[in-house]
């Protein structure tokens, strides 16, 4: 790759190991890509979960890292302050809530010190999935360095931002370099349609939007599905959409013909290419999708889970006016997981207390997979869960062999009032 001269200083050390090691990681990478050169990046989203989930991104990788490297790693990694607008996904726990959540002082401490250091270095620690929502609003040919399959699609389609599918590490040194390298994404070329989906039945709620993006993924793989026949989406609407196309697909983008900002018409979402495949939505399609999601769903619900990817307000005042004066029943948890300045909102307004009331927890700064897979936290049972998401539904079953009813939101809040399905 050619690097200018302040880029050769970076990669000979003059900047510091951390910054050198992000160069060349960021070179590796680019090369594989056949990146010729780095471009600008002004926003990042990444993964800081943990003190030595960073440091493991750096040189030597996925070893075992002792207390005292990591520290020094912390130490130094605080000394350097970022050069993009930096946000970061879901942690392992509540920072506010952990104690309530069985949570222990080690997690909790461990999630502070990450606090801690994104304080110095310049990185938001918003810990969510739609940091495109809050914190980091990218504009229309704005470069970005962005992780999370269900964010950096929203803002390729939505917002016309241009991110690759890029995973934690490169996203945490382009954060510090304020680069990326100049390739896939970045390029017009790279951003057309590939496959063709014509919608042909009503989609009525969000989970409906999920499971068009269920059915797109699996039809296009990591092509860019370009859709014809649909309204505009409301913000709910396409972030459920782009989240369930990257569950069994592995897309940065995709087309809405008249909606999106870069598909005013069909053929120039397509570029003057022929498109490689083209289906139809139809409404056997949308019942063989609930078909494939839903996996013993009938019986006893230990949790109805809804947040993924995070909720915004309008959605958990839609939740709230739902349940208010009903009770969760006494064998089900509810959880309503969100960022935790939509959650003050949400208090501020008084949904968060609606739902609290009816003995739902509003939480914020996790994620249902991560608080499960990482957390040493005290959990309860998801052998049979209810959910409005696709990406949920199937993580949870994937992940923890859970049963599991999806469907629309209205229908998973009275689960949680009945305890089953
Ligand atoms: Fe967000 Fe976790 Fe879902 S990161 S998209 S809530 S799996």
């Amino acid at each position: 790759m050619r690097l200018n001269r302040e880029q050769k200083r970076i990669l000979e050390g003059k900047e510091g190991k951390i910054l050198q090691q992000a160069m060349i990681g960021l070179v590796d990478y680019g090369t594989a890509l056949g990146a010729e050169e780095f471009v600008p990046v002004s926003s990042a989203h990444t993964f800081f979960q943990s003190p030595k989930g960073a440091a493991q991104y750096f040189p030597p990788r996925r070893v075992q890292l002792s207390e005292k490297q990591i520290g020094e790693f912390c130490e130094e990694l605080s000394r350097i302050r970022v050069k993009a607008r930096t946000t970061i996904d879901p942690g392992f726990l509540d920072l506010e809530k952990w104690g309530q959540m069985g949570g222990t002082e080690i997690s909790y401490n461990s999630a502070r010190k990450v606090v801690d250091i994104c304080r110095k270095t310049g990185i938001m620690a918003n810990w969510t999935c739609i940091p495109y929502l809050v914190d980091n609003i990218p504009i229309k040919g704005e470069h970005c360095s962005w992780s999370e399959s269900s964010a950096l699609i929203y803002i390729n389609s939505m917002l016309g931002a241009r991110t690759n599918r890029d995973a934690g590490e490169a996203s945490f040194f382009s954060a510090l370099l304020g680069i990326t390298p100049n390739c896939g994404m970045h390029l017009d070329e790279n951003r057309k349609g590939t496959h063709l989906i014509d919608v042909q039945c009503a989609l009525s709620s969000t989970s409906d939007w999920g499971s068009l993006g269920y059915f797109a993924g699996k039809a296009v793989g990591d092509g860019i599905p370009v859709f014809t026949n649909l309204k505009m989406p409301t913000v709910e609407e396409a972030k459920q959409l782009g989240a369930a196309i990257n569950v069994p697909g592995g897309s940065a983008m995709f087309h809405i013909v008249g909606v999106t900002p870069e598909a005013p018409t069909l053929e120039t979402a397509f570029g003057g290419n022929e498109p490689v495949g083209a289906y139809v939505f139809d409404e056997s399609a949308k019942k063989k999708v609930h078909k494939d999601i839903n996996h013993q769903p009938r019986g006893n619900v230990n949790m109805v889970f809804f947040g993924c990817p995070h909720l915004t307000l309008h959605e958990i005042k839609e939740i709230a006016t739902m349940i208010e004066g009903e009770k969760v029943a006494k064998e089900t948890r509810l959880w309503v997981m969100t960022t935790h300045s939509i959650r003050a909102s949400a208090e501020r307004l008084g949904y968060a207390q609606v739902i609290e009331e009816s003995g739902g927890e509003l939480l914020a700064d996790g994620c249902l997979l991560t608080y499960y897979v990482y957390s040493d936290s005290k959990k309860p049972s998801l052998e049979r869960i209810a959910t409005d998401s696709v990406k949920q539904g199937l993580g949870a079953r994937r992940s923890f062999g859970s049963k599991v009813f999806f469907g629309d939101t209205k229908q998973c809040v009275d689960i949680a009032i009945n305890g089953r399905v």
